[in-house]
């Protein structure tokens, strides 16, 4: 074949490589000082309570059988029990055919993009958003439509015939930052209005280390409309962050008939999520998630302090940052007129620092907004306090010399 090109389907010309899998691969090289990626810290992971979980199952026959097996498309009838509890005690009460297990959040959004969007459709994101959900969404070509990071800002008629708005209202990748109570209920005001549905990531809904937790969209749709049947709103949530990313373990919360058209898309995409990861995550969180959450507050909190310490000292005037309560990000703007871009690949070249540039996190060709250029994304989720500072101290150096 001499020309692929030709060949590929047109959702292909929208399919980009992501800056941060890019930067991923420099992960080995030691020299380099990671800023930039997200990764949950592997030194916080349960590895003794899945190991005995592990031990657990492989010593039951039976249950070791239903283990190597495929599973429902629907996710293991326990673990989907399990999620509905869990969305239950968090103010979205519902049952188990309201949750569709997912390989990781990450296939969630795929999967409610294909729902949704058919080509040229238009779909509302925040901005900046989440780069995963933006590839996700980009293969179902729709018009993007940016929802202004300030309130006050949105508008009924600019996202009219908008099919929904995509959102993660606690510690958003990248800002960190969080909707507040009457924005959620101005979103939830904006979807009556409008007939959009509106998604919402809960990726980092656990990860809070200072202030008071505010009720998820979905559990103030559930108060509005009297139960998850009549809402308007898909909840992702995923184990990534709280045990562990590599069990590929998420899952979408909503109405049934709409899990129901999910699953039809589960089954056609790859038939099941593992059973045997589903049953060992299961084993864990009944016992093990609290322990989890807790230790990745700590570890993340002091992180979080030290790498917003460590701005304080060495950031150049001009420069401002987000101050997050919860998750693994901090977004800083630069003075106008300096790029992002420039500025990560300068930082990696010259001073091996890793950062993500913030243009990335913008949709590609939204009608009604254009990227923040001068803005870059940090997260602190595997940087120890020394290593911070030396980070913190090298960038700065390197805007203060322009
Ligand atoms: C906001 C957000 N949503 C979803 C995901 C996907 O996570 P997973 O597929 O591991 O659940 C991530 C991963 O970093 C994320 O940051």
């Amino acid at each position: 074949m001499d020309d692929w090109g030709a060949l590929y389907a047109r959702r292909m010309q929208s399919m980009i490589p992501s800056d941060i899998r890019e930067k991923m691969k420099l992960l080995d090289q030691a020299q380099i000082i990671h800023l930039g990626g997200g990764l949950p810290d592997p030194d916080i992971f349960p590895y003794d309570p899945l190991a005995e979980a592990s031990a657990r199952l492989w010593a039951d026959r039976s249950r070791a059988r239903t283990a190597l097996q495929y599973a429902p498309s629907e996710g293991y009838f326990p673990l989907r029990t399990w999620i509905a509890g869990y969305m239950t005690r968090r103010g979205v009460a519902c049952e188990a055919d309201n949750i569709l297990i997912t390989n990781g959040s990450q296939q969630g959004l795929d999967f409610l993009g294909k729902l949704l969007l058919s080509p040229g459709d238009k779909a509302a994101v925040e901005v900046p958003s989440f780069i995963g959900a933006l590839r996700a969404f980009d293969a179902y070509e729709p018009k993007y439509l940016g929802l202004p990071e300030d309130s006050a800002d949105w508008d009924m008629h600019a996202l009219a015939g908008a099919k929904f708005c995509y959102v993660g209202p606690d510690f958003r990748n990248p800002t960190g930052t969080c909707l507040s109570r009457k924005d959620r209920i101005g979103l939830l005001d904006l979807a009556d209005d409008t007939g959009m549905a509106i998604l919402e990531d809960g990726c980092y809904e656990q990860l809070r280390y200072e202030g008071e937790d505010i009720p998820s969209i979905a559990a103030l749709a559930v108060q509005r409309y009297g139960g998850i049947e009549r809402s308007p709103v898909l909840h992702t949530g995923t184990f990534s962050k709280t045990i562990a990313p590599s069990l590929r373990v998420g899952w979408i919360a909503g109405p049934r008939d709409v899990i129901r058209r999910l699953t039809l898309i589960k089954q056609a995409s790859d038939l099941a999520t593992s059973a045997l990861n589903q049953m060992l995550l299961l084993d864990v969180v009944q016992d093990h998630l609290e322990a989890s959450i807790d230790t990745a507050r700590s570890v993340y909190r002091e992180r979080c302090g030290s790498m917003l310490d460590a701005m304080e000292r060495f950031m150049p005037r001009g420069v401002s940052w987000t101050r997050p309560q919860g998750g693994l990000y901090v977004w800083a703007e630069l003075p106008d007129g300096m790029d992002g871009r420039a500025l990560a690949s300068r930082a990696l070249l010259e001073r091996s620092v890793s950062i993500i540039s913030g243009a990335a996190f913008y949709p590609a060709g939204a009608i009604n907004v254009a990227p923040k250029t001068n803005t870059f994304r940090l997260s602190f989720s595997m940087i120890p306090a020394p290593t911070a500072r030396e980070g913190i101290e090298r960038l700065g150096n390197l805007i203060l010399e322009g």
